[in-house]
């Protein structure tokens, strides 16, 4: 299904921000494939052909600029989308253990949808918050800091309940984060 058909207005809107030059609507890019994600909660194959299109693109150049930013997707995620930081600092505060803990949790493997739809797991580069690692991303918002097993069961029992996140819930940050935290 093409996404902009009828919706030429959000195109002109979009490329209106960059210069009127063949760079200037390559530029336009991320937030036409943010319009479509935000639709769909991914990008389907024949979007990304429809923005290729759109930019004079060929849909290999837009696959290779997704394929640089773990925030865009090419399969459907679940409503939560849990992002785990693999990178080292994260990998020696124990987020290998913490991976595996919510495939064990949740009984998906990265690619795969809870049968409920709320969650989807992906292991991501580093998320820029190396000292207060292990660090976890939930959509494309939100960043938790020190994550430990405790904290992901509130996580994700909050969520199963239906509520918004709040962070009250979560127990204070510990001055030193790591892995005795793990638990
Ligand atoms: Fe995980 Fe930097 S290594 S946030």
């Amino acid at each position: 299904m093409r996404y902009f058909a009828d919706k030429q207005d959000v195109v002109q809107d979009i490329f209106s921000r960059y210069p009127d030059t063949e760079r200037g609507r390559r530029s336009a890019l991320m937030p036409l494939l943010r319009e479509v994600q935000n639709a769909f909660g991914y990008v389907p194959e024949e979007n990304i052909e429809e923005i290729a299109s759109l930019l004079g693109n060929t849909a290999t150049e837009v696959k290779s600029v997704m394929s640089f930013y773990s925030t865009y997707h090419t399969i459907p995620t679940g409503k939560h989308h849990l992002q785990v930081c693999a990178t080292l600092s994260c990998a020696i505060a124990g987020s290998d253990e913490l991976w595996d803990h919510l495939v064990d949790t949740l009984g998906i493997q990265q690619g795969e949808i809870t049968k409920d739809g709320l969650f989807s797991i992906q292991k991501v580069e580093c998320l820029g918050s190396c000292g207060t690692a292990p660090m976890l991303q939930i959509n494309d918002e939100g960043y938790h800091e020190c994550v430990s097993k405790k904290r992901i069961k509130l996580l994700l029992d909050q969520f199963r309940r239906g509520e918004p996140f709040n962070p009250d819930i979560l127990p204070p940050i510990p001055i030193h984060a790591g892995q005795q935290e793990l638990e």
